[in-house]
């Protein structure tokens, strides 16, 4: 099986970012990044070891610019799955439309509640009982389109938006990863906006035991 080239688009931290780099090292999993690139210098994910480019795009640049800009460097790169880790800016259709199907997100809520910033706040403030993490695939709207797939926690009453953040975060560094791995094994594929997942209750066994 030839290896997936994959892509990651990161603002900040980089957590996620970390977290697959660490998957694509292991054996079984037939993926490599060959690209970071990020709309912020002093992003800390940049700091992350491994074989690949690293690529920093102004963000001062207005936003067509900023897109020619990241669809050339994608043109070059050629990924097979661009993963968007942290990437604090939504994608207009010239880029969504020329990678169909090969951007995904993660979203730190049960998506499609609490799209956008300040998830953990509003979801505590909202009183549900439970959050988590979505894996989506990216569409031109803000944290939409279709899910591949969605890791649950309940919310403890006392709990604080940074507790809540921290045990999703957990989360997020365990399915997304596992998802880039089921993508390099061709188990993932997507028909009228319906995500089909070849071993959907091994996928399913994965996630209650995170
Ligand atoms: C993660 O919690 C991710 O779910 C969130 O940003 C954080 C990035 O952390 N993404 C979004 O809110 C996208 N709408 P990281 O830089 O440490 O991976």
């Amino acid at each position: 099986m030839g290896m997936l080239k994959v892509v990651v688009l990161i603002s900040g931290r980089g957590s996620n970012l970390k977290a697959i780099i660490d998957k694509c090292s292991k054996k079984d999993v037939p993926a490599k990044i060959i690209g970071v690139i990020s709309n912020n210098s002093n992003a800390s994910g940049l700091k992350s070891n491994g074989k690949f480019k690293k690529i920093i795009i102004n963000n001062e640049l207005h936003k067509k610019e900023f897109e020619i800009k990241l669809q050339n460097h994608l043109k070059v790169l050629k990924p097979d799955l661009i993963c968007l880790a942290g990437f604090m800016k939504i994608l207009s259709p010239f880029i969504i439309k020329r990678w169909k199907n090969k951007i995904i997100n993660v979203h730190p809520s049960l998506l499609p509640a609490f799209k956008g910033l300040n998830t953990h706040e509003r979801a505590l403030n909202a009183g549900v009982k439970k959050s988590g993490c979505t894996i989506h695939f990216v569409d031109e709207s803000l944290d939409g389109g279709s899910i591949i797939a969605q890791v649950a926690t309940a919310i403890n009453k006392k709990m604080t938006s940074n507790e809540l953040s921290k045990k999703i975060l957990k989360m997020e560094h365990k399915i997304y990863p596992e998802i880039v791995k089921l993508f390099a094994k061709k188990e993932i594929s997507v028909k009228k906006n319906k995500v089909f997942i070849k071993d959907e209750k091994k996928l399913n066994f994965f996630i209650k035991n995170i």
